[in-house]
């Protein structure tokens, strides 16, 4: 019998499930797709029964591909980080989750800054939209009769475990990005949540990401076809499991995600804190280690809207020729010379995180001329997402981090050309991890140091992780780069007060 570790990973658009054996190899995989709804423009909502739907189409593929569940002895899961359920006193949804994109509580920020004038200190980041705290104080100012049936608060890979299990815990990278969390002593803050009078009972007991937390129910079973009684460690948040899945799991290695969103992480042995309060600091998927990262909030998302608001043809062509659109773009991209020939793009499509902490920022094209054709546009795209990414390697630069060659990973990371210019325009080597499955990779990795399979979080890394092919920066295209990066912090400083017009 061979031992299978099962990581699952509640994403934003898709639930994955990885069946993952002691040499890292990947067995059975499997994904399901839900939908995003957007009430107003610059929310971002899913209903967890989804979430919870998707678990057992996903996981039970995965289990085909590996002849059944028998041999899965533990569950690792992780999760898009921030986005808040609210559950009643019978454990059902209230309303649908508030996501990590959205950007309705800017007035709930003020005021948690208001009622927690120490919250740097404590929580190791200032309040920010897309956190969790902020979502609650909103649910309280607008919502007073679902807030009247709280019960409990959960993060989202933490509700598929309630469910799963029946038990409620939380675990301490996803915790961290709540802004109710003590980083620095890894637990909840009993301050912060009694400067907020939000009910200490409503967060659930908090696990390091390894550990066991809790065992299958005969239901959660039944649902997803692995055996009751199996252990569910924490897991992680998605950015720190997404870590440990590529081995960023000591000081020294920074690696880039390009999902959805758009991450540059790198390992802490202690919990500094970004003086320009751009970046994060949270307790990191390692005991006693932290992480910072820069998030940018549309990286693959931008891309994303790019390839369903424009192209339509390309899309045709992919499914005559049995290709994938992203493809037939990069293919385009790389068509137009370094620079777009002055087209620059701001991508920020939701607001933007790091390092401008503004929601009310926008997505721009600047510069447009009647020589621009559609591989100018799709590789300005690829380029406003590299200079939002190299803003973060700067920041954490500022923090003392040393960036050589960093890993890339994440969907937006399969394309070349993509790559070729994130190492143009940060200047730094950028290679591949030779497993790039994401978040729920590491997650069950995770897993299986929570079951012994291996003794360490970082022994785990370097029994399975290899790194594989690389880009190298290119003098010139870099010189280019330097001046349009100048152009692209300027022009977010110019137009900063006509975006809250
Ligand atoms: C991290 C963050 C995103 C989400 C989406 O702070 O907001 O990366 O976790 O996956």
């Amino acid at each position: 019998m061979s031992e299978l570790f099962l990581g699952i990973d509640v994403g934003t658009s898709g639930l994955k499930a990885l069946a993952v054996d002691r040499d890292g190899k990947v067995l059975g995989r499997g994904l399901a797709e839900y939908p995003l709804h957007i009430p107003m423009p610059l929310w971002a909502e899913q209903d967890p029964d989804d979430w919870w739907a998707a678990a057992a189409t996903a996981v039970h593929a995965a289990l085909r591909e590996v002849g059944g569940g028998g041999d899965v002895c533990a569950v690792g899961l992780t999760g898009q980080m921030h986005g808040s359920v609210f559950l009643d006193a019978d454990g059902r949804v209230i309303r649908p989750a508030i996501l990590w994109c959205d950007q309705r509580t800017e007035a709930e920020c003020h005021e948690i800054e208001e009622r927690v004038p120490n919250l740097v200190q404590i929580t190791c980041n200032p309040a920010l939209t897309g956190f969790t705290a902020p979502k609650v104080l909103w649910l309280r100012n607008h919502e007073p009769t679902n807030y009247a049936r709280v019960h409990r608060v959960l993060l989202p890979k933490d509700f598929l475990r309630y469910r799963l299990t029946g038990v409620a815990a939380a675990e301490v990278s996803d915790a961290s990005g709540t802004s109710l969390f003590d980083v620095p002593k890894r637990t909840w803050s009993g301050e912060v949540l009694d400067r907020l009078e939000i009910p200490r009972e409503w967060m659930a007991p908090v696990a390091e990401s390894a550990e066991v937390t809790a065992r299958v129910s005969s239901e959660g079973a039944r649902h997803i076809g692995v055996p009751e009684g199996t252990p569910v460690v924490g897991g992680g948040g998605d950015q720190a499991a997404g870590a440990v899945g590529v081995g960023t799991v000591r000081m020294g290695i920074v690696s880039t995600a390009i999902g959805t969103s758009g991450v540059v992480f790198t390992t802490l042995d202690s919990p500094e804190v970004d003086p320009a309060l751009s970046a994060h600091t949270f307790c990191h998927a390692v005991p006693s280690k932290w992480h910072v990262m820069g998030v940018m909030l549309a990286a693959g998302g931008s891309l994303r809207w790019y390839r369903d608001t424009f192209c339509d043809a390309e899309k045709k062509l992919a499914v005559e020729q049995g290709r994938d659109p992203y493809d037939l773009i990069s293919e385009q991209a790389a068509t137009a010379p370094t620079g777009s020939e002055g087209l620059i793009f701001l991508p920020y499509l939701t607001g933007e995180r790091t390092p401008h902490k503004d929601p009310a920022a926008r997505g721009v094209f600047f510069g447009v001329t009647l020589s621009h054709t559609r591989a100018h546009f799709a590789r300005a795209v690829m380029e406003g997402v590299a200079f939002g990414l190299r803003d973060s390697y700067g920041l954490l630069e500022n923090m003392g981090a040393s960036i050589g060659e960093v890993r890339a990973s994440g969907g937006g990371a399969r394309s070349d050309i993509w790559l070729q210019i994130l190492a143009d325009v940060t200047d730094r080597p950028h290679v591949r991890v030779a497993v790039d499955e994401g978040p729920a990779y590491g997650a069950a990795l995770l897993a299986g140091v929570g079951v012994s399979a291996w003794p360490t979080v970082e022994a785990a890394c370097d029994a399975t992780v290899r790194t594989s092919d690389g880009f190298r920066p290119n003098a010139e295209r870099h010189a280019v780069y330097e001046s349009r990066y100048r152009l692209f912090r300027n022009l977010y400083q110019d137009l900063k007060a006509r975006f809250r017009e």
